[in-house]
């Protein structure tokens, strides 16, 4: 009955940790794809072809649903791959709209027509790749009118928290918080739109003010996730084994992994 949860590298396992916090009897098999992290450089079709192979393999794995704790994957893939690749008896979900249904209000499956929400201005980091989509302003328009977004691109962070260099990643959320200030000076709400930067959420809450609301999406996903295997039971597949699967060096990702999630996490080579 095990999950599949993927991302580009380790910003996926803020997502797993979360889920497996929330739902300690399910397996989840994570796989990280960091021989070919950072995806948020890369185009859309290169995107597509890598977290389609990554999916493959846990689908291997006896993982009917995957979860992409990827929002470079969910911006760039996902809808191409649920409208002509996923066969019948496999799910693949993504993490952006969980957190855009925190964000305007709503309930899921509340399809309502979009409407006025609480918070007005929005700033939103996320990689090159994710901002270019404008995945996240396309399933903001669909549930909430007059909110205005401003999107930063937030070139080398993802590498910098890769490579463990930490004192880097640090300078660059603040020099990505203060070009967003300059052009958005008084947000009301920011959204980590990367699965990595949760690992660096005091930084930027730092850097931003305590005023503003974060928004990460470790936790709500995982509350979606909860809600959906209650209506979809069917879909926790066959694996019974929780594993650790990574396309980079097995010894430094896993030492990462440890370091990030202060407990002992063992990758194998996929
Ligand atoms: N964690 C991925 C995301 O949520 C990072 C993508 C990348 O590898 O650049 O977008």
């Amino acid at each position: 009955m095990a999950v599949g949860v993927f991302d580009s590298g380790l910003g996926g396992l803020t997502v797993l940790n979360a889920a497996q916090k929330r739902l300690p009897e399910v397996p989840f098999v994570y796989f990280g794809d960091s021989a070919h992290a950072p995806y948020g450089v890369r185009d859309a079709d290169d995107v597509y072809q890598l977290t389609c192979k990554a999916v493959e393999r846990l689908w291997d794995e006896g993982c009917d649903l995957v979860i992409l704790a990827c929002n470079t994957a969910s911006a760039a893939a996902l809808r191409r791959m649920q409208e002509s690749w996923i066969p019948p008896g496999k799910r693949v979900l993504g993490v952006f709209v969980p957190l855009i249904e925190a964000l305007t209000e709503r309930h899921w499956g509340d399809n309502s027509p979009p409407r006025e929400v609480a918070v007005k201005h929005v700033a939103l980091f996320a990689t090159p790749a994710t901002v270019s989509s404008r995945a996240f302003q396309r399933e903001l328009a669909f549930r909430a009118i007059g909110v205005d977004v401003e999107a930063q691109p937030c070139g080398g962070v993802v590498d910098a928290i890769e490579d463990g260099d930490l004192i880097l990643a640090e300078a660059l959320i603040r020099s990505h918080v203060e070009a967003l200030g300059r052009r958005m000076p008084h947000p009301q709400a920011a959204i980590l739109g990367c699965t990595h930067y949760p690992l660096m959420e005091d930084v930027f809450q730092k850097a931003l003010g305590e005023e503003v609301k974060v928004y990460s999406q470790a936790s709500l996903v995982a509350e979606s996730l909860a809600d959906y295997l209650i209506r979809h039971p069917e879909m926790l597949g066959p694996g019974t084994q929780s594993s650790f699967l990574t396309s980079g060096d097995p010894q430094r990702v896993s030492d990462k992994a440890t370091q990030f999630l202060r407990r002992k996490i063992e990758f194998i080579a996929a």
